[in-house]
């Protein structure tokens, strides 16, 4: 028996945690049958929890002495397992500043001078000794790179990250012990980032949301000398600054680089510093800053081009084959003053040119201009951009393949799923589902990676949280996201539309909702109490604000998105036919109803009660509104969406009849969906949970418009807006809202996890889960694995005649139920293979 993945807090091995550690590891064994039966968890010097009798091994919060800053901490833990054997590991985690006030450096930002140009801010110092440790504690309000001795620190991109950054600013913390000398030099380049960038941080009065015109850094270097003593540099009027070669660096518009205004000995130690300039001082606050207990973003994929074309319009095009967030590097040589330019796309229109009307504002430019003489390299540092394509308006000489890469960048969280099936396309659609989410996670859950939005909008997310924490690990991504999301909240509860709220005043039924369902989610996915924990007092505000807009148990008032694009709407319009407050009012049900299983989780049973009484009374209000005498959908109100929020609610006393109805809608309309954001993550397990796998499947399979398949034929790479985003006449849907990266469709890879290879959590963490794959014989095979907080769940069938092989393994420390039609089996850790009578689902 071995102890493996240990983290601390989700993270290997964290350095510059603030927060309470929490510790979580799993057990493997080649023995099946394998328990944890108990645990000690000994931080050295701090804490020991003593020999403790629980199969708990998730989470387990450090309860020692209290921790000192900037120190780390070597633990043990020891488990022994139900055959008594044991094993131990050790691991370490290292705690940052620990509150502001450890900061010893100030902000710093520089006069405006060339005020265009970004600043480097600069210092130079000499070591006496060798040194021990040291680490960089930086953060910016802006995005920043630091560079030591002429290097970059670390491999992150766009830190400090996306937050409000009044209410929550972010430090990151460096090991730079490696990276120094006697002599040194460190740089900070500051570019404006999700602060203030252009297009979304400014209001339409010209006013920055953050009122925040200028960008500024805060870095701290503290060390330890070989004999003990200790050293500190720090952001003080003490550092230079001077303008770097970017003249623009922003989110959106791109990057303009002049690589004529490099200064690379201005970032080692010896620069003449009487050349440079004084910085300044800000006032900004410090009290609101945070070691990030979170992944940063990082380059994930490099990609080839394959193959570069000239288009109709005479546009030279670099393809990549793959839509992603990311960003070009190129290798260029020719004469001082030349320029390399090329903005990005994600599609081509009908005649094969370049297609960039998507993007609305957003630029999406790269200029670089040549110092000449010698082979250059350039890649962007503080942007990115949604694309696939990439189109070349100015490069001196051939454009060739080997002078070009992409990088998808993506918030670095472990991948933890995988399917596939003997369906080729639905392959491609799982990847597609994949490749959406990693565009689509940078550092906030974003709509789309392209246009002038790039927000994180809440709907989005709570639609898509099942699907992404199956894919990946995204436990610590939405410990932030959600804790923006609850210092944002209104005091009346309001949540808005977009976390951080760069943009949108309102809030909407199924978007404010990412209070309550995304921390339920994470929650039940990686056992994560403490996230229940940090969002209940927002989940309580959400509901009770719900109850301020609602009469009678019924939210039917104020502004609701509906079902966001479903498609019986009319033509033209963005809002499916659903009644707007039957969706409202279902989505108060159920997110009452997460509030009260949280509230059982935490043990406040008192409000538990309360929330479950409430539930009840929405859901008999629900019922008599929305529902006739026979528990169906009242004829005026009947939609595919309206079913399937009923059925996946859990809204009606006959989902028989409901479901018969959504069969002979989904007929009706010749077996095709209808649904928009809110229907459309529900429908399939509305038909597969209430008897009609067949059905389910159909869709899944149906290829012609509008359905998952059809922008797979089309040649998606991800996942689009719009169900008719392209039309099959080649037309575009329109040039004011069409991201061909939205991941919100993608939620149908949720199902192929929990219905196609049936992984579903019985328990919080899979502590205990089944297996009850949806056999049919549509596919040949499906395979697939989760790799759950306890270790790699791993399901597979194929259909052999009239058998059915299936194959599993249970990870340690887990049971799992087994169940094909009325075969049933409780299977503890280890792999195990059945072959059953096919049974038609
Ligand atoms: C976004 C969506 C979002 C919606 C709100 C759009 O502009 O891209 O995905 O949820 O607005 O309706």
């Amino acid at each position: 028996m071995k102890i493996e993945n240990i983290t601390v807090n989700y993270l290997k091995q964290p350095i510059g945690l603030d927060e309470i550690p929490e510790f979580s590891w799993n057990i493997s064994s080649n023995v099946n049958g394998t328990y944890q039966t108990s645990y000690r968890v000994e931080v050295y010097g701090v804490w020991d929890s003593g020999v403790v009798n629980s199969d708990n091994c998730l989470f387990i919060k450090y309860d020692g002495k209290e921790l000192s800053p900037r120190t780390r901490y070597d633990f043990k833990i020891t488990v022994t397992d139900n055959f008594g054997n044991t094993a131990t590991a050790e691991s370490y985690f290292e705690t940052g500043l620990l509150t502001y006030k450890n900061f010893n450096a100030r902000w710093i930002l520089n006069f405006c001078g060339d005020g265009k140009r970004l600043p480097v801010f600069r210092k130079q110092f000499k070591l006496t000794q060798k040194v021990k440790t040291a680490r960089i504690y930086a953060t910016a309000l802006g995005v920043y790179q630091i560079d030591l001795n002429g290097k970059k620190v670390g491999d992150g991109y766009f830190a400090p990250g996306y937050t409000p950054a009044h209410l929550d600013t972010l430090y990151q913390t460096y090991d730079v012990t490696d990276c120094l000398q006697a002599e040194n030099c460190v740089c900070v380049t500051v570019a404006s980032g999700w602060v203030n960038g252009a297009n979304m941080t400014y209001r339409e009065d010209g006013q920055n949301v953050y009122d925040i015109y200028r960008t500024f850094a805060l870095l701290q270097l503290d060390g330890v000398y070989e004999d003990g003593e200790e050293f500190s540099v720090y952001t003080d009027n003490t550092w230079k600054w001077f303008p770097s070669p970017w003249s623009l660096a922003d989110m959106y518009n791109g990057e303009t680089y002049d690589a004529r205004e490099e200064l690379p000995s201005a970032y080692l130690y010896g620069y003449d510093e009487s050349k440079l300039n004084r910085v300044l001082y800000h006032s900004y606050p410090y009290a609101q800053i945070h070691g990030a207990a979170n992944e940063q973003v990082k380059k994930d994929v490099e990609l080839k081009p394959v193959k570069i074309f000239v288009t109709e319009k005479g546009e030279r095009v670099i393809d990549f084959g793959q839509n992603i967030s990311g960003f070009v590097k190129f290798k260029v040589s020719g004469k001082k003053g030349d320029k390399v330019i090329y903005n990005h796309a994600e599609v081509l229109d009908k005649n094969g040119n370049v297609y960039v009307e998507n993007m609305r504002s957003a630029k999406n430019i790269i200029e670089y201009t040549l110092k000449g003489d010698v082979v250059e390299e350039f890649e962007p540092h503080f942007t990115f951009q949604g694309f696939r394509y990439v189109n070349i308006i100015e490069y001196p000489g051939e454009l060739k393949e080997e002078n070009f890469k992409a990088y998808s960048v993506r918030t670095d969280y472990k991948k933890t799923g995988f399917f596939e099936c003997s369906n080729d396309l639905v392959n491609k659609l799982f990847l597609n589902a994949e490749w959406g989410q990693a565009d689509n996670f940078v550092d906030v859950p974003t709509d789309c990676p392209q246009r002038d939005e790039r927000m994180g909008w809440t709907g989005d997310a709570q639609i898509f949280i099942k699907t992404a924490a199956l894919n990946g690990n995204v436990g610590a991504f939405f410990r932030k996201w959600l804790k923006d999301l609850a210092l944002e909240q209104a005091g009346n509860g309001l949540v808005f539309n977009v976390v951080p709220r760069v943009k949108g005043e309102g809030t909407s039924s199924g978007w404010g909702d990412a209070a309550t369902i995304c921390p339920s989610e994470i929650y039940k996915a990686y056992g994560d109490v403490t996230i229940l924990k940090n969002q209940f007092e927002s989940m309580e505000k959400w509901v009770k604000f719900i109850g301020t807009q609602s009469t009678g148990y019924l939210w039917n008032s104020g502004f609701h998105f509906g079902d966001w694009l479903g498609l019986d709407a009319s033509e033209g319009s963005y809002e499916g036919k659903t009644d707007k407050y039957l969706i409202a009012t279902a989505y108060y049900a159920y997110s009452t109803l997460l509030t009260a299983e949280a509230a059982k989780v935490l043990g406040y049973d008192g409000k538990a009660e309360k929330y479950f009484n409430l539930h009840n009374n929405i859901v008999n209000a629900y019922k008599k509104e929305f529902l006739d005498e026979q528990s169906r959908i009242k004829s005026n109100k009947l939609t595919q969406t309206a079913c399937a929020v009923t059925l996946y609610f859990d809204l009606t006393d006959d989902k028989k009849a409901v479901c018969d109805d959504l069969v002979s809608l989904i007929n009706l309309n010749g077996g095709k969906l209808a649904t928009g954001f809110i229907g459309t993550p529900y429908i399939t397990y509305s038909l597969s949970r209430n008897g009609r796998v067949e059905e389910a499947y159909d869709l899944l399979l149906q290829t012609e418009y509008p359905s998952w398949l059809y922008p797979v034929l089309q040649g998606a790479t991800t996942i689009w807006e719009h169900w008719d985003g392209i039309k099959p006449n080649g037309d575009f849907w329109s040039a004011d809202m069409n991201s061909f990266n939205h991941y919100a469709y993608g939620a149908i890879a949720s199902w192929l996890y929990t219905d196609v290879i049936g992984i579903n959590y019985k328990t919080a963490g899979y502590k205990t889960f089944t297996v009850k794959p949806l056999v049919s014989k549509k596919l040949k095979y499906a395979n697939g694995y989760y790799e759950c907080m306890y270790g790699k769940i791993s399901s597979s069938w194929r259909i052999d005649g009239d058998k059915v092989n299936f194959k599993l393994t249970v990870p340690c420390n887990t049971t799992c139920d087994f169940i094909y039609g009325d075969f049933t089996k409780r299977l503890s850790s280890g792999s195990y293979e059945f072959s059953l009578d096919f049974i038609n689902a």
